[in-house]
């Protein structure tokens, strides 16, 4: 093959690689997103060679200004990649090289791939991250503010897809405000386990130069060095901690789409979906869909899917470095991508989304939605709960039978279900949610406090 010339390690080959396997084992076309991670990398580490004095001050800066050219090249697309460009490591080395000559070739002075590369892939994840922790807050501000706007609006809350008990639109909303919360700190752990330096592990043993480890950490803003080498170039931990804030990111936003799937059906209108987050159909004149909310459904188990494959290759495997571990960056990758694509679609979708309010509290009047605030009467009026509960169901199943709602009972359905004589409550929407006046409930206070709650956490994130 004719590109051997340019290969890393071609020192002790004499046959060159096979298309097939060249096919399988180059990642450069996943890769090469890394490559201002790469460079950056590099340069500090280059920097801290020259420092060191070990290689000579002039090769440094001829290193640093290759290094700024290839830079250059690549950030405006003019970089020419070569067959033999195994990965982005191999192509800014090897077009490094052909800038700088012998300064090029000494860059990889006690280092390795298996260090550089781990080193990119966290760059590059904590810089996501950082973008990303923007990106969730961007949602939760999203919910928190349509939870202010509706505070006064009742819904059927649901078990089981059935109407169980009138709730704040709010509550619901913030329900989702509070799981964000929760992966809002899953992201920040994963970036503080990104947080480690592991550029000085060399292949897996450390090196023999007398190189400063936390020189070129700080430089590239890690908060210190891994302690150990083996495991700094053997593991995937941080990568597996991002995989797993994102596929759980994902159950959250795709049960949030499912929500508004089901909330901006014919059957619910509970919501009316504005244009700009909602499709046509090419043959159904009507029709308004709601598909951002479904892919938001659809992309959960592709990003558990992630954390599942990456959590696979990583199982059994022998320290340290292995081949399998260059399939991290596809997990990665496609998992970063799949929450940048949700994320602004999703706080788009709910901010703009126009919420029904007198479908969902016509909805929350209806059928039996009082039910246990009638059996939460009897018990303040002396009767033991389980009676109480029984007794109601008695009278549920009456109306049911008669086809009416509890709002509807007479005094003969009452007396059918024993309970003639008692006194009934108010059996409005508002007066079931106000009812539920703990720490958590519905009632208007508890909602407020709980939105000033997440409202003040969220601007501090
Ligand atoms: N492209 C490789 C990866 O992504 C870089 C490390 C290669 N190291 C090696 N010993 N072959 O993991």
């Amino acid at each position: 093959m004719s590109d051997d010339a340019s290969r890393l390690w071609g020192g002790r080959f004499e046959g060159s690689p096979a298309e097939a396997f060249d096919a399988l084992n180059a990642s450069l076309p996943v890769d090469q997103r890394l490559w201002r991670e790469d460079i950056r990398g590099s340069r500090a580490h280059a920097r801290m060679l020259g420092a060191q004095g070990i290689i000579p001050p002039d090769d440094a800066a001829a290193i640093d200004a290759g290094l700024a050219q290839v830079e250059a090249e690549l950030a405006a697309g003019e970089f020419a990649f070569q067959p033999g460009d195994e990965d982005i490591h191999t192509a800014v080395e090897r077009r490094l090289t052909e800038i700088a000559g012998d300064a090029g070739r000494r860059l990889h002075t006690g280092r390795s791939r298996n260090d550089q590369v781990i080193t990119d892939t966290l760059l590059w994840l904590k810089g996501r991250g950082e973008a990303q922790a923007g990106a969730l807050k961007d949602l939760a501000q999203a919910i928190i503010g349509q939870a202010r706007a509706n505070l006064d609006v009742v819904m059927p809350g649901y078990t089981h897809l059935q109407r169980a008990q009138p709730v704040r639109l709010a509550h619901h909303l913030l329900a989702y405000a509070w799981m964000l919360d929760r992966d809002h700190r899953r992201l920040l752990f994963a970036m503080e386990s990104a947080g480690e330096s592991p550029l000085g592990s060399g292949a897996l043993a450390g090196s023999g130069f007398a190189i400063d480890r936390q020189a070129t950490a700080s430089e590239l803003g890690f908060t210190g060095i891994s302690p150990n080498s083996m495991d700094a170039v053997g593991s995937r931990d941080a990568l597996v901690d991002y995989l797993a804030f994102a596929a759980q990111l994902g159950v959250h936003l795709s049960r949030l789409g499912a929500e508004f799937v089901w909330w901006s059906s014919d059957e619910a209108g509970f919501v009316e979906l504005d244009d700009a987050y909602a499709s046509g159909s090419s043959m159904l004149p009507q029709k308004k869909n709601p598909d951002a909310a479904e892919l938001a459904r659809a992309k959960a188990p592709r990003l558990a899917a992630d954390l599942s494959g990456l959590l696979g290759a990583l199982s059994g495997l022998p320290l340290a470095y292995n081949k399998d571990l260059q399939d991290d960056k596809h997990y990665l990758f496609d998992a970063a991508d799949t929450i940048d694509l949700l994320l602004p679609a999703m706080t788009g979708m709910v901010a703009t989304a126009r919420f029904q309010a007198d479908a969902m509290a016509a909805a929350a009047e209806q059928g039996f939605l009082a039910a246990t605030d009638l059996a939460d009467a009897l018990v303040r009026q002396g009767w033991p709960f389980r009676r109480a509960h029984e007794a109601v169901g008695a009278l549920v199943k009456t109306c049911a039978d008669r086809g009416v709602g509890l709002a509807d009972a007479t005094t003969d359905d009452l007396a059918a279900a024993g309970l003639d004589g008692v006194e009934v409550p108010d059996l409005t929407a508002e007066a079931s949610v106000e009812a539920k006046d703990v720490p958590g409930g519905t009632a208007r206070a508890r909602v407020v406090a709980q939105l000033d709650d997440i409202e003040q956490r969220v601007e501090a994130w």
